[in-house]
């Protein structure tokens, strides 16, 4: 009779804490069903265009491309690329390798630090998936043209060519942007294809100088620190595409908390670890969050005591809109970060996963064959210059893509 009681006891236990797996992986599977509807849909259009790469929709819900230059173009590519990855599907194969092969010639571009995202979402997911050693080399190409960009005297990669305050006074020839971390995966990986340090190094004076010269004492983040490149000193800490120069651009957490991830798998080096941590810490644990835990575009949008900037269009939109492609990011990161860390893992993990269930949901997650068939609605591009307010975005999918890979990982992991 005792016996009966413990295994009831048990019993009961076990139903309460523990959370089938096939529940969670039935959910990963069905996302990816819809993805690969929305997907193909916009395969259908996106290939009727020439050289043109998705990346949201207009006011009237017509898709908008770019060309190859700009920042977001290997999201398509490297969307197709997991949505592979999870169906092992030929036929989108062969569309990610169209698409990623569109483009090579950036191998050699050199005028902004994307580079990183735009080649290593594309041509990094795609060595991974197939080993094509030509991959490979365009990789270290790639690698080469962004260390083009880096400073010894500022010890830094120079995001952009240029920045303008948002106060219309300013003007700096040396800005850095928290997504910079992004684009050091790139180099990281070139070290190791190649034995060559240099790439590494180039990644790790920038880190030092983020810990230094980016983080707040609180672990948020400054979206841009400009440097003076002649004496190597901060001349500036501002925003961009935050509300406001002391305000947290959710997209610049989220940017943190990932690139830092990233940085201690590659390194190895704890205080990496604890910085992802305490950065991951002010996303999960912001009283700003909404339960959802989807951020808000700025987590401190239209509070009293931050000020946008005289030129700043950030007044004009008194909504405090959500960032899906944020908490994308986000996710994405703490389902890594969850697996770095022995005790209190699960705290990372959990977060991951209601944010995927939020994104996952009738309010985030788009119609089949509406949204310009992008999978998740309700991004924000760049408030401050009033562009793509609430609407689908490419890396927004690309994030929650790879995030439900690295889900379906942890499920399944033995
Ligand atoms: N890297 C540009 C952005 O996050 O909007």
């Amino acid at each position: 009779m005792r016996t009966l009681l413990y295994v009831s006891v048990a019993a009961v236990v076990l139903c309460v804490s523990y959370v089938p797996p096939r529940d969670e992986n039935m959910f990963v599977t069905e996302n990816f069903s819809f993805a690969k509807v929305q997907l193909k849909n916009m395969l259908a259009e996106a290939n009727t265009q020439n050289e043109t790469f998705p990346r949201s929709i207009d006011k009237q819900g017509k898709l908008v491309l770019t060309d190859k230059y700009e920042w977001t173009s290997g999201f398509f590519p490297g969307s197709l690329w997991y949505l592979y990855d999870a169906t092992k599907d030929e036929a989108i194969k062969g569309e990610a390798v169209k698409w990623t092969e569109k483009l090579q010639s950036l191998q050699t571009y050199t005028q902004h630090h994307d580079l990183g995202f735009m080649m290593y979402c594309s041509y990094g997911n795609a060595y991974r998936l197939t080993g094509n050693e030509a991959y490979k080399n365009i990789l270290i190409k790639a690698a080469q043209s962004l260390s083009s960009r880096f400073s010894p005297k500022t010890g830094s990669i120079k995001s952009w060519n240029g920045f303008g305050s948002w106060d219309a006074k300013g003007r700096y020839n040396f800005p850095v942007i928290i997504d910079n971390m992004m684009n050091l995966e790139l180099l990281f990986f070139a070290s190791k294809a190649t034995g060559d340090p240099t790439y590494k190094n180039i990644a790790l004076s920038h880190i030092e100088k983020v810990i230094k010269n980016q983080l707040r004492p609180d672990y948020s983040c400054y979206h841009v620190v400009c440097y003076d490149s002649t004496t190597g000193a901060v001349l500036t800490r501002e925003t961009a595409q935050g509300y406001s120069n002391n305000s947290v651009w959710a997209r610049g957490q989220s940017w943190g908390i990932y690139g830092f991830t990233m940085a201690y798998r590659e390194t190895g080096d704890k205080r990496y670890l604890t910085i992802a941590r305490k950065m991951a810490d002010f996303y999960l644990d912001n009283k700003e969050l909404p339960q959802d835990k989807i951020a808000y575009w700025d987590f401190y949008a239209n509070n009293p005591g931050y000020t946008p900037s005289i030129k700043s269009h950030a007044p004009e939109t008194p909504a405090k809109f959500r960032d899906a492609s944020a908490a994308a990011i986000t996710a994405s990161a703490l389902m890594e970060l969850s697996t770095m860390i022995d005790k209190n893992g699960e705290k990372y993990k959990q977060g991951g996963v209601q944010i995927l269930h939020s994104l996952g949901s009738a309010v985030y997650r788009a119609k089949e064959g509406a949204n310009g068939n992008f999978i998740l609605k309700h991004s924000v591009g760049s408030i401050p210059h009033g562009s793509e307010i609430d609407v689908p975005l490419v890396y927004a999918d690309y994030y929650y893509l790879e995030a439900l890979c690295r889900y379906r990982d942890l499920i399944n992991k033995k």
